[in-house]
């Protein structure tokens, strides 16, 4: 990259301004890091690291669950692997049972003894990938097997807490009322208490956040916001505590919907005032048709969808900030990551079961840098979802079970958790691209057809966070060829030391399988810290951690 490229096509308007400061450094790098460690934006909330598991596909049933008599290594039936890896990554959350499948999913079919268990139709029967499979498969007539006692004890084995959606569209407030007390009411209180107590558990679960349906505006109901606001009222309204602060997490917009968001909030807060939530869901995928068969375009095309997330936090939190001034409600992103077309599950029952290459942890990892940017507004994320699905940590089928190159980004990007997250700024060259609109999972591309865009991608990622004298910066370079030779400077501390770790393949394809599981794998790099400044190379299509330890 010449000097005179760079200027032309640095990222940041503001660029010239690091350029003078740093004239000496600007003479040999080819992109600059400001870390501003006095300019603290907010702590971190760990649980932006969360996780989303639904009964869809393989995630449920051969992901999480295997049976107590499984030749699987499992704890109660639970797969020991996972909770392994879970506690390695500092899982702090999971979502569960839906998705769409928790409102059709009514929680007293999946309490009590499990051979007594109700079998009922699974809300992805007649997806296309679930129509092919026999009709005794768990996909599609769901066996209950796996419910509440299952889910909280999966969550505790993990040191997670469990997050909860309830169904709004097809079940009356009772019910939740009555889900709430079977997990929250004390030992022998009640006779749900003493139903939980039978199953292994006479202390109460104490779960806090309880979603209030899902995606309501779609397969939650396709309510209009007014009549989301009065089922979210209805829902929420005088719910007995038993001492637990619950938490509400309600049902936010279809992406980029920011007449939803008004129209909730002015509902709740301004027309007929209630206590605000704790949450506002926000879902966001980026949609391609191949996981694995794509080209540089594609690839451009995908990262430039996925930076959307950071324009929606912005929109919903000025939308929200008009009607709930001091924000008592921060962002949940409780769904997000790339979604592909059918074709490379490990296996036919996993339906959106997907292969994770290096495009897609490079995608994951800039939506956490974005998460800890906002650190403010996002108080929850949860990777839509855990395993053999969309964004996947893992892959499983029955006795092989790996981690994908997301599990390396949640390993490397822990460090984050409950750091103060702290003002980065960042010039790079930018990414000209020609973005050639293609049909997606979805079909033809709405909006007419293939066109081409000429568009411009920023051309390094990242965020930074402290704790104690711990900086953590992460890094994410999106150009599949071009190496950045990086000055980082530390403003407002001087280093004593410096590792690298690295995320990084030679080709964007490259995924884990079960015969290569390690492919693609993190790995320690070189970084030299001097005085206040770190000098590192940030290889092409790699995400990079940097421990940066302040003196
Ligand atoms: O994650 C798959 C589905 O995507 C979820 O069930 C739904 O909430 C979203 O549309």
């Amino acid at each position: 990259m010449q000097r005179r490229e760079f200027l032309k096509t640095s990222a940041l308007a503001g660029s010239a301004y690091f350029l003078l400061r740093n004239r000496a450094l600007a003479a040999t790098a080819d992109a600059h890091i400001e870390v501003l460690v006095n300019e603290p934006i907010a702590t971190i909330a760990p649980e932006i690291y969360g996780h989303f598991t639904e009964h869809l596909g393989g995630v449920i049933y051969d992901g999480v669950w295997v049976g107590e008599k499984s030749k699987v290594a499992n704890i109660g039936g639970i797969r020991k692997e996972l909770v392994e890896k879970l506690k390695a990554i500092k899982a702090p959350v999971v979502r569960w049972p839906g998705g769409c499948f928790a409102d059709s999913y009514d929680w007293k079919d999946g309490i009590g003894p499990r051979d007594k268990r109700p079998r009922r139709t699974n809300f992805w029967v007649d997806d296309g990938q679930a129509r092919k499979l026999p009709n005794d498969s768990v996909q599609k007539f769901e066996p209950n097997t796996f419910g509440t006692d299952e889910f909280v004890r999966f969550c505790k084995l993990s040191n997670a807490e469990p997050y909860v959606a309830a169904n709004l569209r097809s079940l009356p407030p009772l019910s939740f009322d009555q889900w709430v007390e079977y997990c929250n009411s004390p030992a022998h209180s009640t006779t749900y208490a003493d139903i939980r107590a039978a199953a292994g558990s006479p202390d109460p679960y104490n779960v806090r956040y309880w979603g209030i349906g899902n995606e309501s505006w779609g397969c939650g109901g396709t309510f209009t916001p007014e009549e989301y606001s009065n089922e979210y009222r209805r829902f929420t309204a005088w719910v007995p505590e038993y001492g637990v602060g619950l938490k509400y997490v309600a049902s936010g917009p279809n992406q980029d919907d920011v007449d939803w968001t008004t129209q909730f909030f002015e509902d709740i807060l301004h027309r007929r005032p209630i206590h605000p939530p704790f949450g506002w869901s926000v879902h966001n995928y980026t949609n391609q048709l191949e996981a694995l068969n794509f080209n540089d375009q594609d690839a451009y095309s995908l990262f430039y969808q996925g930076t959307s997330t950071e324009q929606i936090i912005q929109n919903m939190w000025i939308a929200m900030g008009v009607f709930d001034r001091e924000h008592h409600t921060r962002l949940v992103v409780d769904e997000y990551g790339p979604w592909y077309g059918a074709g490379t599950e490990v296996d036919p029952t996993h339906i959106f079961g997907q292969q994770i290459t290096m495009r897609d942890a490079i995608v994951t990892a800039f939506t956490l840098d974005i998460f800890n940017r906002h650190a403010e507004k996002v108080c929850m994320g949860n990777c839509a979802q855990l395993i053999n699905c969309i964004d996947s940590l893992f892959l499983a089928h029955e006795d092989k079970f790996i981690s994908t190159p997301n599990f390396d980004v949640f390993e490397m990007y822990a460090a984050h958790q409950g750091a103060q997250a702290v003002r980065t700024e960042i010039a790079a060259p930018s990414i000209s691209f020609n973005d050639i609109q293609k049909p997606d999972r979805w079909g033809p591309q709405r909006g007419g057809g293939p066109h081409s865009v000429q568009r411009d991608l920023t051309g390094l990622m990242g965020s930074a966070s402290v704790k104690g004298k711990q900086l953590t910066l992460t890094v994410v370079n999106p150009h599949l060829t071009d190496e950045r030779d990086t000055q980082i400077a530390i403003r407002g501390g001087s280093t004593a030391s410096v590792t690298a770790t690295v995320l990084a393949a030679g080709d964007i394809h490259a995924h884990n399988t079960f015969e290569q599981p390690d492919a693609v794998r993190a790995k320690s790099a070189q970084a030299t810290a001097n005085g206040s400044t770190v000098s590192f190379r940030v290889p092409p299509m790699s995400v990079s951690k940097l421990a940066i330890m302040l003196s």
